[in-house]
């Protein structure tokens, strides 16, 4: 198993993992492909799972997007993605999000140990909740926290 970026002969293997999600995010994967914002979980040439991060959320690092193939789920792949992120971003607080129906990424999040740092209203009746986590011993939390917001 390798962690590695993506390039752009692995738009179709990105496709196939993100079919076994409920959503089609075929134009933003071309796109944050192109900017290299993704990363993939690889074995024998097939990717198994991916990762969409960048420091488009005001100039911080977020990890907007995580999928893993159904049938490699619960083996540790999604947090080996993560970890590979939060190894880029020390010094840093780094941030998350998912639906509040999505139990899966929040205990993936929490036990991790991602904070909630706040809610938005942005499916109606699924709010989007937001998470953070510092990366570095040295950025302690007072005077740090991020501004919690909720609609
Ligand atoms: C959420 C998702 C990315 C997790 O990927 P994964 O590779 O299975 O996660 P991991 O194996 O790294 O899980 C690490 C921990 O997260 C938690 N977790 C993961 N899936 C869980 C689930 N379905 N229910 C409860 N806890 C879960 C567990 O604590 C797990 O540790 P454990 O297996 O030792 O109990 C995967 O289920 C997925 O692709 N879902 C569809 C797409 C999606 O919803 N993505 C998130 C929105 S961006």
């Amino acid at each position: 198993m390798i962690i590695r970026e993506a390039g752009s002969g692995d738009f179709e293997g990105l496709l196939a993992v993100m079919r076994s999600a409920p959503w089609d995010k075929t134009q933003y994967l071309e796109r944050t492909l192109e900017r290299r914002n993704v990363v993939v979980a690889e074995l024998d040439g097939h990717i198994l799972a991916y990762i969409v991060w960048n420091l488009e959320f005001f100039s911080l690092p977020f990890i907007w997007l995580v999928t893993v193939l159904p049938e490699y789920r619960r083996k540790g792949l999604a947090s080996r993605l993560i970890a590979w992120v939060e190894e880029r971003c020390t010094n840093q607080r780094l941030y998350s999000s998912t639906n509040r129906s999505n139990v899966a990424m929040q205990r993936l999040l929490e036990g991790r140990g991602y904070r909630r740092c706040g809610e938005v209203d942005v499916d109606p009746g699924d709010a989007e909740v937001f998470y953070h986590k510092t990366l570095s011993v040295n950025m302690g939390d007072d005077g740090l926290e991020p501004p919690t917001f909720a609609l």
